[in-house]
């Protein structure tokens, strides 16, 4: 098989409200503005499959869902989305940008959810087909804060995010441990900085790393 050349797979993390949308759509617009191919791709989402396990994901009728189920339906998402639109991309030299990959599996599923990580990690391996951005953006926000920007909109609340206090904690200590013992790939980044801010940090990053 060939070798998928993963430099300009970017991804980004973090709990809701730490801004992973709002430097995404930065990030494009810059490499747009500099001559990229550049495509967005969400999780859990991105195929006509994929979209579809994301309705059943999100939808709050679904109260019963089991853990395991949860986790087996991010991770079938995730094989289409890898398969049909990820590989591809990166072969034609798109920049392909994710809002939330593996890490967010490990963080939510692994430690949110308490399923141990280390199943969770090579159920992330056969759902990627062993393929990991080449670079993850980190955007570390303390849930307090997350919470704060939570009550500045008015958008109803998902199946994910009735989780309570607690589940959230565990997450962000998910993905501290995540970023500690994955540092070469994971860049961490204080989410609390202000929009300018952690954009130059981003794309200085870029500029030193992948351009
Ligand atoms: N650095 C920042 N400082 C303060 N508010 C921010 C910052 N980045 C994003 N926001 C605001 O926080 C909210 C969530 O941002 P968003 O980019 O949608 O986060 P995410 O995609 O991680 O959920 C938005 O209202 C956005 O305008
Ligand atoms: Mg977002």
């Amino acid at each position: 098989m060939k070798k998928i050349d993963t430099k300009h797979f970017i991804s980004f993390e973090g709990i809701d409200f730490s801004g992973k949308t709002t430097q995404i759509n930065l990030l494009k617009a810059y490499l747009m503005e500099n001559g990229y191919q550049v495509a967005i791709i969400r999780e859990p989402g991105g195929t006509a499959i994929s979209e579809k396990i994301r309705d059943i994901l999100l939808d709050k009728k679904n109260f019963k869902m089991h853990n395991r189920t949860e986790l087996f339906l991010y991770s079938a998402a995730r094989v289409q989305l890898v398969e049909e639109k990820i590989i591809p991309l990166l072969n034609n030299n798109n920049f392909v940008i994710a809002d939330r990959f593996v890490d967010s599996t490990t963080a939510y599923q692994g430690y949110g959810r308490k399923i141990n990580p280390q199943i969770i990690r090579q159920i992330n391996q056969i759902a990627t087909g062993g393929i990991l951005p080449g670079l993850t953006f980190y955007l570390k926000l303390a849930p307090e804060l997350s919470g704060l920007r939570r009550e500045n909109r008015e958008a109803p609340e998902d199946r994910l995010e009735v989780s309570g206090n607690e589940f959230y904690d565990r997450v962000f200590k998910g993905y501290e441990e995540i970023a500690d013992y994955s540092n070469e790939r994971v860049i961490t980044i204080d989410a609390s900085k202000t929009v300018e801010a952690i954009q130059k940090i981003i794309l200085n990053t870029i500029k030193d790393h992948v351009l």
